[in-house]
């Protein structure tokens, strides 16, 4: 498997509550390289634009307004089969769900408030970078 690269948000709910160091150390743990980071307050414009592809669903207003209600960290993850572990330890969306071990067990408050998202595809996660990183921005 190749060299891949994934994007992650370390959601409002993490932030507030002083986890961005405690989630890094986890993912930093799996091997996967932080290769760039940085904090941003998005506007609901940026955050519906983000999860468009949720916009049919019945929590989108309420995703869009989470998402934008406080700063988050977005970041650039590299490594072997990088969208597929960070994935793994993540955990299941639902923190419900959550395997032991994974961030979403060790700090998710609900489904809504799920401290983290990972890209969940190739071609996603090229779209959700460029959203948010220009090319000199990523530096593995
Ligand atoms: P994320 O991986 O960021 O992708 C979409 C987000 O929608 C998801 O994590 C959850 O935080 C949020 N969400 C809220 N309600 C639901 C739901 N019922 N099913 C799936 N995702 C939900």
């Amino acid at each position: 498997m190749a060299v891949q690269r994934t994007f992650s948000i370390l959601k409002p709910d993490a932030t507030r509550r002083n986890l961005t160091g405690a989630i890094n150390a986890m993912i930093e743990g799996t091997g996967l390289r932080i290769v760039a980071q940085k904090r941003v307050h998005m506007t609901a414009a940026q955050a519906g634009q983000f999860y468009a592809v949720h916009k049919e669903r019945p929590f989108y207003g309420e995703l869009v307004a989470q998402m934008s209600a406080a700063p988050v960290v977005v970041q650039v993850l590299e490594g072997e089969n990088a969208i597929a572990r960070y994935r793994e330890v993540m955990g299941a969306t639902n923190p419900a769900n959550a395997a032991e071990g994974t961030i979403r067990k060790a700090y998710a408050l609900s489904v809504g408030e799920n401290s983290v998202h990972g890209s969940d595809a190739p071609e996603t996660a090229a779209i959700e970078i460029a959203q948010f990183f220009s090319g000199n921005e990523i530096v593995g």
